[in-house]
């Protein structure tokens, strides 16, 4: 590691969160959240300038141990999360419990923990929210509510923490193709056309533009939708 500004990415061995790795990595020292060693270390191989932050984030004695080890961000992103889907009628306790565990409370908690060091650097807090957090429907209740608690808990950080410098962007794709989007047409029982969604790549083009703006502005709130579909 050397001067370069600070990027922790959770979820940054795949996916969107790989995308935002390579794309972050010309100018910023990275750490990369993933749950296994492995991956993160396969992810920090093909990167520059990265180290691994492993921790299952839902495991809170896991995410305090390894928050502890974290120098200063100057920006933090969080891009790990999980879908479920299921009428509410067959939803179960255990299914809201998980999905909240991933989606908000861990969230929650790492940006808690990583506060005081984003203060003090005026630092940047990027969450990867969802065109889900925006409009709920049917089926999808668990993700819906989870991402809409995801948004109000932006909305509130941003006004706590202006005063402090640190800045707080969602961002909200719509479809990306990644391995969530596989695992939703898979259990719907659908054709995946890879075709039909945004790349990994143009979600992570956006939250670059949020990263560089100006000291100044903040790009509060970035839908980011396929052209065509
Ligand atoms: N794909 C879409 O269509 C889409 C659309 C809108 C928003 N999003 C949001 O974008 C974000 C990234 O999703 P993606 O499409 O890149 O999904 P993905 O390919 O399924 O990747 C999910 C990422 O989350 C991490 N993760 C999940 N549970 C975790 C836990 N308990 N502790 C630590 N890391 C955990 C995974 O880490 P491991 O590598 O350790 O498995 C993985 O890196 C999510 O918040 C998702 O809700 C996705």
């Amino acid at each position: 590691m050397n001067d370069r500004p600070i990027a922790l990415i959770t979820g940054g061995a795949r996916g969107i969160g790989l995308a935002i790795a390579r794309s972050l990595q010309a100018t910023h020292d990275l750490i990369i959240g993933a749950r296994s060693a492995e991956s993160a270390a396969v992810a920090c191989a093909e990167l520059k300038s990265a180290a691994p932050f492993v921790a299952d984030l839902t495991d809170e004695a896991a995410l305090i141990r390894a928050s502890e080890e974290l120098p200063d961000l100057d920006v933090l992103i969080h891009s790990a999360g999980i879908w479920d889907n299921g009428a509410v009628a067959e939803t179960t306790r255990s299914q809201w419990r998980e999905i909240f565990d991933a989606n908000v409370f861990a969230v929650a908690d790492l940006t808690a923990r990583t506060l005081p060091g984003l203060r003090r650097t005026r630092g940047q807090i990027v969450l990867i929210n969802s065109g889900s957090g925006l409009a709920s429907n049917a089926g999808n209740s668990m993700y819906c509510a989870s991402k809409f608690a995801l948004r109000a808990f932006a909305d509130a950080l941003r006004e706590e923490e202006r005063p402090n410098g640190v800045r707080v962007s969602s961002v909200h794709p719509g479809k990306v193709d990644t391995e969530m989007q596989r695992l939703i047409v898979r259990r719907a029982g659908g054709e995946y056309d890879p075709s039909k969604y945004l790349t990994a790549e143009s979600v992570a083009r956006a939250v670059r533009s949020v990263v560089d703006a100006t000291e100044d502005a903040t790009l509060e709130v970035v839908s980011v939708r396929p052209t065509e579909h």
